[in-house]
């Protein structure tokens, strides 16, 4: 039995037409096991962007939906407002405290990435409440970064297309700074230089603001929305030590990031620096129930005296949801079991490489980078200017790799890659021939 296309329609979404170039009907998922997905029609594809860099531990973990199911029947549901707690959601807090760098040790859990943000803002808020510095309140963040979909996330959004509907809803003067990156920014000075004067840009925004009013900076260790921009090695450094000298705390986004992503556990592990609040979402379940989480430093939750009645920030009523914490155990046992991040650095340096070789040289390929399993290729003019290639050019990929059997994700200037971290070689190969065959189709049309 297939889908009804009535009842698509249903879907607001549907109007959305991402992929203009197939029929809703087309565009029903029906099953996947591993890196691999199926239409109700039929259709095989490589799920060459793990859903959403979601699926982390790879489709259809039976572990995981056994997990669910046994939770679901002894505890469905029971809040955590109220002081009340379960057993898998202590145990993942504490399970979160020792993957975690430093002393990230205190968890608040929430449902999606979005809520994750909102919830680390609001503790950063709190913090300062508690420690009479009340006037502490901005949050600065980066050009290009996206928190999440909530009137509040928006105000921290870098991307002013998607906010532009909602700019009298937010509070003003929130400062967003340049990220470094190096394709469009390194010019003939490097990395290092680059960094410098990006971290001199973002310690001059937080003094213009005054630090007194400033109460956190935010940003992603790889800019994902924006562009799969990687900032180099010593750029989060270098904003944590702007961060101490400015009394400022510093907010990880780790929701595409975290849990393997890009090799390390998290990505903040590059630089080696322990952000104050860390949030996570997406491959902390695999996306096998919706979970987030904002974790903080212990100097954080030591501001709150333990005998404290008084509640700080508010938890949501799916807060530590017990399914969705018994989901995300049997998710990190997975990935612990298969050695899936070392397995993510491992091929996500095959698929640089294979992209690198297989494309790097061509006239509309302006860089192919990579950190673990994200990796992209950002496309260019074929005129030889440098000039970024016009988005409804680069958005053809989507359809050229569709039609060779893979789903990747092409917006703005970048082909991004993101699959499950299971992949293996021989599909990572796929995955290459797939997106230099699709790269190679478009030069030619561009270039005739
Ligand atoms: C870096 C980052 N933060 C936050 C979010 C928002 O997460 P969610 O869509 O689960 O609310 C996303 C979503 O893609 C993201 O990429």
């Amino acid at each position: 039995m297939t889908t009804n296309p009535d009842a698509i329609k249903h879907l607001w979404t549907h109007k959305t037409q991402d992929h203009g170039w197939l029929a809703d009907e087309d565009l029903v998922v029906d099953r996947a096991e591993g890196v691999w997905v199926w239409t109700e029609k039929g259709t095989k594809l490589l799920d060459g962007f793990a859903g959403l860099a979601v699926v982390n531990a790879g489709h259809g973990r039976r572990e995981i939906a056994e997990a669910i199911a046994e939770q679901t029947v002894r505890l469905a549901y029971y809040p955590t407002t109220r002081q009340f707690s379960n057993r898998p959601a202590a145990e993942l807090a504490a399970k979160l405290a020792t993957l975690t760098p430093g002393d990230l040790d205190y968890t608040m859990f929430a449902v999606s990435g979005s809520e994750a943000n909102e919830r680390a803002m609001q503790m950063a808020r709190h913090y300062w409440l508690a420690k009479g510095k009340s006037n502490k309140h901005k949050v600065i963040s980066l050009e290009g970064g996206y928190h999440g979909a909530t009137v509040g996330t928006f105000a921290i959004c870098g991307l002013p297309h998607m906010t532009q509907a909602y700019a009298p809803l937010q509070p003003a003067g929130f400062a967003k700074v340049k990220p470094p990156y190096p394709f469009r920014d390194r010019g003939t000075g490097t990395d290092a230089e680059l960094v410098e004067r990006r971290a001199r840009e973002l310690r001059e925004a937080i003094e213009k603001e005054g630090p007194d009013t400033v109460s956190a900076v935010i940003m992603e260790p790889v800019i994902s929305s924006g562009g799969f921009v990687m900032p180099p090695i010593g750029w989060l450094t270098a904003v944590r030590k702007i961060c101490d000298d400015l009394e400022v705390l510093m907010i990880a986004d780790e929701v595409i990031t975290g849990f393997g992503r890009t090799g390390r556990w998290f990505a903040v592990e590059h630089d080696g620096v322990v952000p104050d609040i860390m949030s996570v979402a997406k491959g902390i379940t695999s996306g096998y129930i919706p979970l987030s989480a904002a974790i903080a430093r212990r100097k954080l939750a030591d501001a709150f005296p333990e005998d404290a009645k008084q509640e700080n920030v508010h938890p949501n009523t799916y807060a530590a949801h017990p399914v969705a914490c018994a989901a995300g155990l049997a998710n990190l046992k997975i990935m612990e079991k298969d050695n899936l991040v070392a397995n993510a650095e491992a091929m996500g340096g095959r698929l640089l490489e294979g992209l690198q070789h297989a494309v790097g040289k061509k006239t509309i390929v302006g860089e192919v980078r990579g950190r673990g399993l994200m990796v992209c290729a950002e496309l260019v003019k074929p005129d030889g200017s440098g000039q970024p290639l016009d988005g409804a050019e680069v958005a053809k990929l989507d359809r050229k790799a569709w039609d060779r059997g893979a789903i990747v994700y092409a917006r703005g200037q970048v082909v991004r890659l993101a699959p499950p971290l299971c992949i293996t070689r021989d599909e990572v190969d796929k995955l290459v021939d797939i997106v230099a065959a699709s790269i190679g189709e478009l030069e030619n049309e561009l270039t005739r």
